[in-house]
């Protein structure tokens, strides 16, 4: 397909809006069935497990899905699809990102978080085009946070702040020295207990960066704090905020990630697949690659010192 004109893709970003908040009131009514209780309602806490017993879905994220799918068919019945629960069952890779325009949807990130009913739970919708995602739509129901982005429109959130909304102007220092920053790193699903495994590294690198260990050997200092949302795309939704400083996961997939680089790139934020440069402020960065399974994003940088007239 030809180029998208930016009179189409203003139509598919107002036709997107509208659709996250379709899906997000869906999420949001069938939470609050569950919070007005009764036996029948409380069935969802009957999830089914995908590959292992803290990868989950719902009824929720499948009927979420499917009705995003149909309304995209209907409205752009060429455009391709890739949703979480039509392809994964979390190892499924039959799709493909390439130059075709392209939705990229997880109807329910943070499904661990609604099934316990945790807020930190979204709907995230991506356009996709020639593999750069175009446009993002964030809601996260429980919360009312909405957060938007088209290329080219600026990031907001809730439709008329633009992001980032924590402006600071000093950037985090380095990814290994993240000193006075909030970090932002989930568990993910891959809980496999080997002594040089993934787990091991990351309980050891939070408690580096965390405590009095982070300060010694020149390893830069304390981070504020550290965060495990329970959602990728919450993460990066926060990251664009500049509420979060750094977000870093190894093992997402494409729909966790696609619309919060959207919202994050268009709000001035950077976002990389690649391991982090020694510091991110002078280095150069390498190019976000979707189907990557490794993302770090750092927030975007406020006005300088100059432009804010602060000392
Ligand atoms: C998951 C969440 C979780 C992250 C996983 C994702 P899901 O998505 O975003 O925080 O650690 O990598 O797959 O299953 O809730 O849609």
């Amino acid at each position: 397909m030809a180029d998208i004109s930016r009179e189409d893709l203003d139509e598919i970003y107002a036709f997107a809006v509208e659709l996250g908040k379709q899906a997000g009131k869906m999420l949001m009514d069938a939470a609050q069935l569950r919070i007005n209780g009764g036996d029948e309602t409380q069935k969802e806490k009957e999830h089914v497990q995908k590959e292992n017993a803290v990868d989950l879905v719902t009824e929720t994220d499948e009927n979420v899905e499917a009705f995003i799918k149909t309304q995209i068919a209907n409205k752009y019945p060429l455009h391709k699809f890739i949703g979480e629960e039509s392809y994964s069952k979390g190892s499924s890779r039959d799709y493909l990102i390439d130059s075709a325009p392209t939705w990229c949807v997880d109807p329910l990130d943070g499904t661990v978080n609604y099934i316990h009913l945790f807020p930190m739970f979204c709907v995230s919708i991506a356009f996709i085009h020639k593999n750069k995602p175009l446009i993002g739509i964030i809601y996260a129901p429980f919360t009312n946070q909405f957060f938007s982005s088209c290329t080219g429109r600026g990031a907001f959130f809730n439709q008329t702040q633009r992001l980032p909304l924590v402006r600071n102007p000093v950037p985090p220092m380095s990814v290994n020295a993240p000193s006075g920053c909030i970090f932002s790193c989930e568990w993910g699903k891959d809980r496999r207990d080997t002594p040089d495994g993934n787990m091991h590294r990351k309980i050891e690198s939070f408690v580096n960066m965390a405590t009095e260990l982070g300060g010694r050997e020149g390893r830069g200092g304390m981070v504020h704090g550290v965060r495990s949302l329970g959602s990728a795309t919450l993460d990066l939704a926060y990251v664009a905020m500049g509420a979060f400083d750094i977000w870093w996961e190894g093992g997402c997939w494409e729909w966790d990630v696609a619309a919060g680089i959207a919202i994050l790139q268009e709000a001035g934020g950077l976002v990389t697949t690649a391991n982090p440069p020694d510091n991110y402020a002078t280095d150069p960065i390498e190019e976000v690659r979707l189907g990557s399974r490794l993302y770090l994003a750092i927030r975007p940088a406020g006005p300088s010192s100059t432009e804010t007239g602060r000392e």
